[in-house]
C-alpha cells in the first residue's frame, strides 16, 4: 500500500488559534482525506510548540509557569481541530517526555559524531523569531519581521556544524525538483545557498532561559526552541513505534507557510543529514492569509478565530473559501465580503441549487423512487457523463500539485454543465408529455449521478457536505465509488431536499 505522511508546522503556544494556522490544518486534513481516498495509507501529525524565549515570556506575563500556560493553550488549539473536525492521527507537545528523550538521543548522537562544539557567539537577537540576526540583516536596526530594536547578546554557545552540510544540501535540492515546492521557494532556498551557511546555535544557557529540553551532555544548558521543535517529526514516529520510522517518515510531506521555510529547508535537512536519517519527500510552502487592513493582529483587532467562523458560516464553507481562493504558494487576501460572496455564488446558488432541484423533481415525480436508464444513453447524458469524468481526472493532476483551486474550479465547471443540462433537457417540461415520463426518469437519475459524483470527489474539501449528500441520496461510502450508472439499484429511493447552504444576506452578516 502506498503511503503518505503528512504534517503541520507545531503552532507555537503563545497564540490562540487563528485563521492562518486555521488555513494550514485544513490543507493537511484536506490532503490527507484526499489521499485515503485514492487508496493510499495516510497519517497525519500535527501539535504544540511549547518552549523557548517566547513561551516563558508569553507565561510570565499571563503570571502563570510555563507549563501551566502551555497546558492551556495546547488543549485549545487541539479542542479547536476538534470542534472543526480535523482528523488528525497524532498530536504531539514538545513538551511531551517521548518527544524530550528523543532530541537528547539525537543530540547525543550527533555530539559523539563530533558534529556539534562549543565556541563563544555574538548577535543580535529577536526573542519574536528566537534567533540571532547580523548586524546587515537588521533594517534600520530593527528586526525585519517585528519591527523591534533586537539585543545584543554575546555569550558561549553549543554549535552545529551546519556549514559542513552547505554542498550536500545545494545537491539534494538540485536533485529533487520537487523536494522544496512550489519552484519560487526552491528558487528563493537556493538563492540563500549561494552565499556561505553559518553553523547554528543551538542551545541557551540556563541562567538566561530554564524551559525548554536540557542538552544531555551539558546541563548548563537547554536546546534552542528550533533544533528541538523540527525534531517532532520524527520523534512522533519513532514513540509511535513498529515500522512507523521505516515507512512512514520517507514519505513525509510538510506544510508550512513561507515564515518558516528556512528553518524547514535549511536547518532540518541538514539537522537530518547529521543523524544520519533520509531527507523528508516534500516541504510544500504556502503563502500569507492577509487583512484588507493589512496583517492579522491582535493590536488592530483582525484576527479572525475558526470557531466562530463556524458558528457564522458553517466550517465547510470556511474551509471551501479557503481552499477555492487561495492559490497554494501566494498570498491571498481574506475578507468576509469575499466569502460572503463565494458563499451565496458557489454553495448556495450553484451547489445547493443543483441539489435540491434535482431532489424536489425526483420526489415530486416519482416519489422518490429512482427510475431505469435506458440501454443506449442520449448524447447530452453521454456529455453529463463526460464532463464529471474530465472533472476528476484535472482534480487528480491538481491535488498532485497541491493546487486546490485550481481542483474545485474544475469540480464546479462540471456543476455549471449540470445546472445547463438541467435546463437544456428540461424535465420539468417534458413531465407534462405522459410519452415523456421514462425520459424525465432518465434524466434525472443521470442528475442523481452527477450528485453522487460530487459527493465523492467534495469529501477531502467539505466532508460534512459530502455526508449529507450521501444521506440524501441514501447511499453509503462504497456506493459513492461505483461508475456511472451502477450507483442507484432499481427502486432505490432518495430523500426529499433540504438546504444544504442558506443563502446569506449581507445586511444579516454580524
Ligand atoms: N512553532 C513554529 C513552527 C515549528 S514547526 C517545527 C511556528 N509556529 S507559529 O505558531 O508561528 O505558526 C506558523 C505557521 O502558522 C505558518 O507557517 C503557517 O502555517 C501558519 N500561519 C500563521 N499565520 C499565517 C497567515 N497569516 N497566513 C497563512 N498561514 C500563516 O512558526
Amino acid at each position: 500500500m502506498e503511503r503518505v505522511y503528512i504534517t503541520t508546522p507545531l503552532y507555537y503556544v503563545n497564540a490562540e488559534p487563528h485563521l492562518g494556522h486555521t488555513y494550514t490544518t485544513v490543507v493537511a486534513d484536506t490532503l490527507k482525506r484526499y489521499f485515503q481516498a485514492i487508496g493510499y495509507e495516510a497519517f497525519l501529525l500535527t501539535g504544540t510548540d511549547e518552549h523557548g524565549d517566547k513561551i516563558a515570556q508569553a507565561a510570565a506575563a499571563n503570571g502563570s509557569s510555563p507549563k501551566e500556560y502551555a497546558d492551556r493553550i495546547s488543549d485549545l488549539f487541539r479542542s479547536t481541530w476538534d470542534q472543526c473536525g480535523i482528523v488528525y492521527d497524532h498530536f504531539i507537545r514538545t513538551s511531551d517526555r517521548y518527544h524530550q528523550e528523543y532530541v537528547q538521543k539525537i543530540l547525543q548522537k550527533i555530539y559523539d559524531a563530533g558534529e556539534i562544539y562549543f565556541g563563544e557567539y555574538g548577535g543580535f537577537y529577536c526573542y519574536g523569531c528566537e534567533r540571532f540576526y547580523t548586524e546587515k540583516e537588521l533594517v534600520d536596526g530593527k528586526c525585519p519581521d517585528h519591527q523591534t530594536t533586537p539585543d545584543y547578546i554575546s555569550e558561549k554557545n553549543y554549535f552545529f556544524r551546519m556549514s559542513k552540510y552547505q554542498e550536500r544540501l545545494i545537491e539534494e535540492i538540485q536533485q529533487k525538483a520537487n523536494l522544496i515546492r512550489p519552484e519560487r521557494y526552491r528558487t528563493e532556498v537556493l538563492a540563500f545557498l549561494r552565499e556561505p551557511l553559518e553553523d547554528l546555535c543551538i542551545s541557551r544557557p540556563t541562567s538566561r532561559l530554564k524551559w525548554g529540553i536540557p542538552l544531555p551532555f551539558d546541563a548548563n544548558y537547554v536546546t534552542y526552541v528550533w533544533f528541538d521543535a523540527l525534531l517532532n517529526y520524527v520523534s512522533a514516529l519513532h514513540h509511535r513505534g513498529g515500522s512507523s520510522l521505516q515507512t512512514l517518515w520517507p514519505k513525509a510531506q510538510h506544510l508550512i507557510a513561507k515564515d518558516i521555510l528556512k528553518p524547514h529547508a535549511i536547518y532540518w535537512p541538514t539537522m537530518l543529514m547529521a543523524a544520519g536519517l533520509p531527507l523528508y519527500d516534500h516541504v510544500n510552502v504556502h503563502g500569507y492569509w492577509v487583512m484588507d487592513s493589512g496583517k492579522m493582529s491582535k493590536s488592530l483587532g483582525n484576527v479572525i478565530r475558526p470557531l466562530e467562523m463556524k458558528a457564522r458560516f458553517g466550517m465547510d464553507a470556511f474551509r471551501y473559501f479557503l481552499l477555492r481562493e487561495m492559490a497554494f504558494g501566494q498570498d491571498a487576501k481574506f475578507s468576509e465580503e469575499a466569502l460572503i460572496t463565494r458563499v451565496n455564488a458557489d454553495l448556495a446558488n450553484n451547489l445547493g441549487n443543483l441539489v435540491s432541484r434535482v431532489l424536489a423533481m425526483q420526489q415530486k415525480y416519482f416519489a422518490g423512487v429512482v427510475q431505469p436508464l435506458a440501454s443506449e444513453w442520449a448524447r447530452e447524458d453521454l456529455e453529463l457523463n463526460a464532463k464529471f469524468a474530465q472533472a476528476e481526472t484535472e482534480l487528480n493532476v491538481f491535488m498532485a500539485e497541491l493546487q486546490f483551486h485550481r481542483a474545485l474550479e474544475s469540480v464546479w465547471s462540471a456543476l455549471d454543465h449540470a445546472n445547463r443540462y438541467i435546463v437544456h433537457t428540461a424535465p420539468f417540461t417534458l413531465i407534462k408529455d405522459p410519452a415523456k415520463q421514462a425520459r424525465v426518469g432518465e434524466v434525472l437519475h443521470h442528475l442523481l449521478e452527477a450528485v453522487r459524483t460530487l459527493a465523492r470527489l467534495l469529501a477531502p474539501f467539505m466532508p460534512d457536505t459530502a455526508r449529507e449528500l450521501s444521506a440524501l441520496l441514501a447511499l453509503s461510502d462504497n456506493a459513492l465509488k461505483k461508475p456511472w450508472g451502477q450507483g442507484f439499484a432499481a427502486g432505490h429511493t432518495v430523500q426529499a431536499p433540504k438546504v444544504l447552504f442558506p443563502r446569506i444576506e449581507t445586511d444579516a452578516k454580524k
